[in-house]
């Protein structure tokens, strides 16, 4: 059969993501009671004071295009954000800003991938990195890091995954799916691989930056090796920290060569976000932090729960994360089972479907994340929810039998 698509697109899957709380909403809309625990996004509101820093964009006639790598106003405050929060010096030129972080990844990938280039994947990772790097025709290098390294990819494993055609090391820390968080030192240590191959760029994810639980400062790597900054990307944007997942704006910052690559795609595709929301991150990056703590501390709390939950599950193998709002449970041992309808439970995937559609709980299967025996549980949601969700997850465990 022919198809309109192109090979690059056909080679593509949809998020899983999106996926299991799109399923979750469908039983929820036909009666169900569900507990969508699947989304990563944060459950307050947008602060008020940027939400009004918004409305004023609109009524004063900030509604016009913008320079496509953002206005001007908002490249200031970015540079004040990394100066305050990094002690990272950048440049105008050397500021992009994206319709949210993801399509400063997805422009970063496009502007420096040609066929063929590799670029490794520390997994579990974001389900968009390996497909966007396929949109870019390049080929995902997987590294797997499991629950034995705390979900961290180390410098022996890196150093077997590069090879000449090595185009970057994409890493985000704090982490999603697993909440791992990377040390100055493990990022050191990474670096000092890095070093010896210096064809191989950094692409550093911090976007759940401020949901960190170590009471340490955060690391980033352009901050912790300065040798590194020549060939760093750093991302960060404001849909998590501030609650601004709808309004669409993330930045990347790094040499002033790859950001007039990424500004090329970016003119030729999307132009720019929204001059409203620029605005409205104005009023995020500059405004009051004060926030921020309850909220942080809302997810510590409720991260304590669901880990307490998880570890009180026979067959499930559980860490403490130390940042963003997931935990990554492993459930390998539950896998071979039987359901109380007799189906075998043999994969991530079919555990997840038999949560959603036995237990009323959405959930995210760890293969979504290229770590298959695990599950993602997202915890920014509200402590009800959490509850009930954990009391479910555990009767559906105990009830699924030993196969014979
Ligand atoms: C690791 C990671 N990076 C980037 C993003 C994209 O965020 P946004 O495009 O809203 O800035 C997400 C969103 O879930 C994420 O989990």
């Amino acid at each position: 059969m022919t198809t309109i698509l192109s090979r690059r697109v056909a080679s593509v899957r949809p998020p899983m993501t999106r996926e299991m709380t799109r399923l979750g909403n469908e039983l929820a809309r036909a009666g169900r009671s569900i507990m969508s625990l699947a989304q990563g996004e944060p459950d307050f509101d947008t602060p008020k004071h940027v939400r009004e820093a918004g409305k004023a964009a609109i009524d004063t006639g900030g509604t016009r295009y913008t320079d496509v790598p953002g206005t001007r106003e908002l490249t200031a405050a970015i540079i004040r954000k990394f100066e305050r929060d990094n002690g990272l010096a950048f440049r105008p030129e050397q500021i992009t800003i994206g319709v949210g972080s993801k399509q400063v990844l997805y422009n970063a990938l496009q502007a420096t991938v040609d066929p063929g280039d590799e670029v490794v994947v520390a997994v579990p990772a974001w389900v968009s990195y390996p497909e966007m790097v396929r949109l870019a025709e390049g080929v995902p290098v997987i590294v797997p890091a499991t629950i034995e390294t705390g979900f961290k990819v180390t410098p022996a494993q890196l150093e077997r995954a590069i090879t000449p055609k090595t185009k970057w090391l994409m890493l985000n820390s704090p982490s999603n799916p697993s909440g791992a968080v990377y040390s100055a030192e493990e990022l050191k240590a990474l670096a000092a691989v890095l070093a010896k191959h210096p064809h191989a760029w950094f692409m550093s994810d911090d976007i759940y930056e401020k949901i960190l639980y170590t009471g340490e400062p955060f690391p980033t790597m352009a901050k912790v090796v300065p040798e590194m900054a020549s060939r760093c990307l750093t991302i960060n944007g404001v849909s998590k920290a501030f609650a601004m997942t709808g309004w669409r704006c993330g930045y990347g910052a790094g040499p002033a060569e790859l950001i007039r690559g990424i500004n090329l795609v970016q003119g030729q595709s999307v132009s720019h976000t929204s001059s409203v929301t620029q605005a409205a991150a104005v009023a995020a990056l500059d405004g009051p932090m004060d926030f921020l703590p309850p909220f942080v501390a809302a997810y510590r709390r409720r991260r304590d729960l669901v880990v307490a939950a998880m570890r009180g599950i026979e067959g499930v193998e559980c860490m403490v994360p130390d940042g963003a709002f997931y935990v990554f449970p492993n459930c390998e041992a539950l896998l071979g089972r039987r359901t109380p309808e007799g189906k075998i439970v043999a994969t991530d995937i079919d555990l997840c479907m038999y949560f959603l559609e036995e237990a009323g709980v959405a959930l995210v299967p760890g293969s979504a994340f290229e770590l298959p025996g695990h599950f993602r549980i997202s915890y920014a949601a509200s402590d009800a929810a959490l509850e009930e969700g954990m009391r479910r997850l555990s009767d559906a465990c105990a009830r699924l039998a030993r196969a014979a």
